[in-house]
C-alpha cells in the first residue's frame, strides 16, 4: 500500500486551516489504497520518512527561514533516510506574515538534499488565506497523493 507521509508545523488556526485543506485534498486518494500518515514537525522519526512512498511538508515562516521544527525534522531524519527518498515524490507549503523568501530557499536546498522529486509547484504566501489559497492546498494535496495511486 502506497504510504504518503504529512510532516507539518502548524501553531495557529490560519495555518491549521491550511494543513487541514492540504490533507482533505490528500484524502480523496484513500479510495484508490493510499494510506496517509499525518505527523507533527516535533513527532515525525526517522521510521515514518522510511515507510513512506511520498512527502508533503508544511511550515510557517520563521526569523527569514522554516520553522524550527521542520528543521527539527529535517535535522533528526536525513542522515539515516536521505539515501531511500531519491526521486520520491513531494510537495510543500509555506505560511508567512510577510516574506516567505527564505524559508522557500531552504525548503528547496533542503529536499535537494534527500533528492525529492517536485510532483507539484509548491504553496507559498503571506496574509490571511482566501479561498484560492485553501483550494490551492487542497489541489496540492490531491496531487501528491494520487501520484502514489498510480
Ligand atoms: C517568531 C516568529 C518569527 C516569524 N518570522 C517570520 C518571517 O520571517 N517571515 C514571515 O513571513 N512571517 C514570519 N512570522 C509569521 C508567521 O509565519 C505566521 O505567524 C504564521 O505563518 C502563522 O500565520 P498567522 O499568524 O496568520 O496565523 C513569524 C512569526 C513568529 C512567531
Amino acid at each position: 500500500m502506497p504510504r504518503l507521509l504529512v510532516v507539518h508545523y502548524s501553531p495557529t488556526p490560519t495555518v491549521q486551516a491550511l494543513a487541514d485543506a492540504v490533507l482533505e485534498g490528500a484524502r480523496t486518494a484513500e479510495d484508490e489504497g493510499v494510506e496517509i500518515l499525518v505527523r507533527h514537525a516535533l513527532e515525525a522519526t526517522t521510521d515514518d520518512v522510511l515507510a513512506a512512498d511520498g512527502f508533503i511538508l508544511g511550515t510557517t515562516a520563521n526569523f527569514g527561514y522554516i520553522s524550527g521544527a521542520l528543521k527539527h525534522f529535517f535535522d533528526t531524519t536525513y542522515d539515516a533516510t536521505h539515501e531511500t527518498t531519491t526521486r520520491k515524490p513531494f510537495s510543500y507549503w509555506i505560511h508567512g506574515a510577510f516574506d516567505t523568501t527564505g524559508a522557500e530557499r531552504a525548503m528547496t536546498s533542503i529536499t535537494t538534499g534527500y533528492g525529492l522529486r517536485l510532483a507539484t509547484p509548491p504553496l507559498a504566501f503571506t496574509g490571511p488565506p482566501n479561498a484560492e489559497h485553501l483550494e490551492a492546498a487542497r489541489e496540492l494535496g490531491g496531487t501528491v497523493a494520487w501520484s502514489l495511486a498510480m
